[in-house]
């Protein structure tokens, strides 16, 4: 079982902060958060140790890493070239939850791009993951720190519930204020490119860059996927997950499926009262703001498995650009 530190999320303690920073130094791994979840870091310049957070997640070798900096100036240390449409966008966005995909410069190990050619880099807007970078003086390789197709974190619990023991150490710094995954955009080609929906909307990055390709919904998975890390079944709860379009819908699926007395999830956006929910009905209003949702989704799925609901139902969000990332994330888990 890996330490578990508390840390000030808005004052990291220098001591804290240097423990995390030995860890990578030695090689190891350090779960930490970001503002929009829980990161598995390893030094990004060390590949055995880039290697150690595949094999503790369970990834695919072939799935590439986001490697976390401080700053778009240590960015461009990673990249081979540094397109102009990234600037703008790392002004407008960083640090915050927007990854932008570039060319790789050959130093970078190979294992953090899963044999790419291309890299990630995010700056996150958290003060302690800045400053576990600051102090380590480079680039940390973290995907989320959850196992491979599982619920991504939003607490330090659902870290060491589903890594503790592969983890050297984790920072629990409290729960992600944003709590759904940064936005990648490959910013490559001609125009730039959304490789996953994420906390930066498609109209906020049109605002900056004018023109901006959506993700294709529907590309199969396998060949020819730009986003490696994208396939179709992910942020998956074991309880088997339905979308449904009222709340008539989601009590039929409960009486249904508790017939045996199993309790069953039922997630809406406001208020579900006033609504008679059958008995074994675990009902979680997450709020009618996307923002408020995002924040508490994963750590409601992450509550229902605990409880060992039978199934979940969730009510439809909103088919508009400020719920896409949330579409996204629910359609995966419904596979
Ligand atoms: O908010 C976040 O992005 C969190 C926090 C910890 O920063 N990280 C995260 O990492 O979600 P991960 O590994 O769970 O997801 C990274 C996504 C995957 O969809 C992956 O395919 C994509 O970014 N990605 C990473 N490097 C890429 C590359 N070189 N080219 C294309 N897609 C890449
Ligand atoms: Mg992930």
């Amino acid at each position: 079982m890996g330490r578990v530190l508390a840390v000030d999320p808005l004052h990291p303690q220098p001591a804290v902060v240097a423990e995390a920073v030995r860890v990578l130094r030695g090689g190891g791994l350090v779960a930490f958060p970001t503002e929009t979840v829980y990161g598995l870091g390893a030094n990004a310049l060390d590949e055995s140790a880039v290697r150690r957070v595949f094999a503790a997640k369970g990834r695919p070798l072939g799935h590439p890493l986001i490697a976390h900096v401080e700053a778009e100036k240590s960015a461009r240390g990673l990249a081979r070239a540094w397109p102009e449409m990234a600037s703008r966008l790392t002004i407008a966005f960083w640090p915050g939850p927007l990854t932008l995909v570039v060319d790789r410069a050959t130093h970078v190990p190979d294992a953090v791009s899963g044999g790419g050619d291309s890299i990630a880099v995010r700056a996150p807007a958290h003060p302690v993951a800045l400053a576990v970078i600051a102090g380590l003086g480079g680039p940390i390789a973290a995907p989320s720190a959850n196992r491979h197709q599982e619920i991504s974190p939003t607490l330090a619990a659902h870290v060491i519930k589903q890594l503790g023991d592969v983890v050297d150490l984790v920072l629990d710094g409290g729960p992600c204020a944003t709590g759904i995954e940064s936005t990648v955009v490959d910013v490559r080609g001609a125009t730039a490119r959304i490789l996953r929906p994420g906390a930066v909307t498609l109209p906020q990055l049109r605002e900056v860059l004018g023109g901006v390709e959506a993700r294709v919904e529907g590309a199969p998975d396998g060949v020819g996927r730009a986003s490696p890390g994208m396939g179709a079944r992910h942020y998956a709860p074991r309880a088997p997950l339905r979308i449904v379009d009222s709340f008539a819908a989601a009590h039929a699926i409960v009486e249904d499926v508790s017939a045996g007395g199993e309790p069953v999830g039922v997630i809406v956006q406001g208020d579900p009262h006033g609504f008679k929910w059958p008995k074994g009905a675990m009902v979680r209003a997450l709020g009618r703001e996307p923002g408020d949702y995002a924040r508490l989704l994963y750590a409601t799925l992450h509550e229902l498995d605990e409880v060992g609901v039978a199934a979940i139902a969730v009510i439809r969000v909103p088919d508009d650009d400020a719920w896409s990332a949330i579409a996204d994330r629910l359609r995966r888990a419904a596979r």
